[in-house]
């Protein structure tokens, strides 16, 4: 794994937060770590194609998980939905070099979260009715971050959680 690369993104990632006028958002937990990242898409149509317009994150994850949603985030970019649902953990995470295996969920987490904002229903971002950290902070309590977003889940009543498969 490029170290040089991956410390450049995670000290300056693009593209981090919350999308408030979001078509769609998707959210995946990793069991392995707790960790968990958060992504938001915005469509627009060119040449009479919908094509994504713009793509946001939060991860609550590690470096590795940062880089790689940030990346994604920009590399899915002018693609169609169908173009973007092609792409694989290890296509997002190719700037970065090949990841260790220990690293081989991080960039799966990150495909997984852009999957899951693909597949949802439209619109679903736009409804948000809270960030994350605010949720977060609701559920103190929760002994992991994923459960703590389970519990936010609950709350909210409409947060999408999924959990990889390792
Ligand atoms: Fe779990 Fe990277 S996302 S260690």
């Amino acid at each position: 794994m490029n170290q040089d690369i991956l410390q450049s993104a995670v000290t300056a990632p693009q593209n981090v937060g919350e999308m408030i006028d979001a078509d769609a958002v998707g959210t995946v937990g990793s069991p392995d770590c707790g960790d968990m990242v958060r992504l938001w898409i915005k469509y627009k149509e060119h040449d009479g194609q919908k094509v994504i317009d713009k793509a946001s994150f939060q991860s609550f994850g590690c470096q590795t998980a940062i880089a790689v949603a940030s990346m994604a985030t920009q590399m899915i970019l002018g693609k169609t939905r169908e173009e973007a649902l092609q792409m694989k953990a290890d296509e997002l995470s190719a700037p970065l070099g090949p990841l260790p295996p220990m690293k081989i969920h991080c960039g799966q987490m990150v495909e997984g979260a852009l999957k899951a904002a693909l597949e949802a229903e439209q619109g679903s971002g736009a409804r948000e009715p809270e960030n994350i950290s605010h949720a977060i902070d609701q559920t103190k309590s929760a002994p992991t971050l994923h459960d703590a977003l389970s519990a936010a889940d609950k709350k909210v009543g409409r947060i999408k959680i999924i959990p990889l498969n390792s």
